[in-house]
């Protein structure tokens, strides 16, 4: 199963929203008759995880529950039984998919809130989402590959990879950015549209791919 997710506030001027939806066209193409699953994390929030949260993760992590098909032994009391109706959906999507394809803007040098909250509801203590692969669709105002002045502020993709590897145990996971989307925008970055135009394309090329 494909579970494809979207987190940018923009809709149709979105360069995120626009590489995952190549990358799941071309995939749902050469996998005719697998599952697919969409949620758009900015159009429908997911909420901010509460006290009871806490309480149902506590459990696990004390109870030493690694086993995500017994995490529902934690709920006890009605709050708890409210939070895991939140997390039971979004966390069965997950555990269905073989791939799970985000599509993000970088906000602020990370990843949007909307995200962040979505990975929040579905993370565990030492929970092990081997065997599935992430891919990662991204856009970003600037530039911050290899050797750029900005590279150290990259704080999504690293972060992400870093989660997605130290945590869920997964390191099949692909990158796939549009930089320097600001130069469309910005006067003094209209000297780089060539090379967003550049990394526009490539990254369209490698999203079919
Ligand atoms: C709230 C906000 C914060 C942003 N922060 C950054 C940033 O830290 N670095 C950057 O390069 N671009 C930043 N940008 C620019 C976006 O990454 C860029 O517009 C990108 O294309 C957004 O993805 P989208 O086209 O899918 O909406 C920011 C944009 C917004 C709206």
């Amino acid at each position: 199963m494909l579970l494809h997710l979207d987190a940018s506030a923009r809709r149709a001027a979105s360069f995120s929203r626009k590489l995952s939806a190549v990358y799941a066209d071309t995939w749902r193409a050469s996998n005719p008759g697998r599952p697919y699953v969409y949620r758009d994390l900015a159009a429908q929030p997911v909420p901010h995880i509460g006290e009871a949260w806490t309480e149902l993760c506590d459990y696990i992590l004390e109870h030493e529950i690694t086993d995500i098909s017994r995490y529902q032994e934690a709920v006890r009391t009605p709050a708890q039984r409210q939070a895991w109706s939140v997390v039971q959906p979004l966390l069965d999507e997950v555990v269905a998919a073989d791939v799970i394809l985000i599509g993000t803007p970088m906000y602020n040098y990370s990843i949007p809130s909307a995200l962040k909250a979505w990975l929040d509801q579905i993370t565990f203590p030492k929970m092990s989402l081997e065997g599935r692969s992430f891919v990662v669709t991204g856009a970003r105002g600037g530039a911050y590959g290899p050797g750029t002045p900005r590279e150290p502020y990259d704080h999504e993709e690293r972060y992400l990879r870093d989660f997605f590897r130290g945590h869920f145990r997964v390191s099949d996971v692909t990158f796939i950015h549009a930089e320097l989307v600001n130069s469309r925008l910005d006067p003094a970055l209209a000297h780089l549209r060539e090379q967003h135009e550049q990394s526009l394309s490539a990254a369209l090329k490698e999203a079919t791919r």
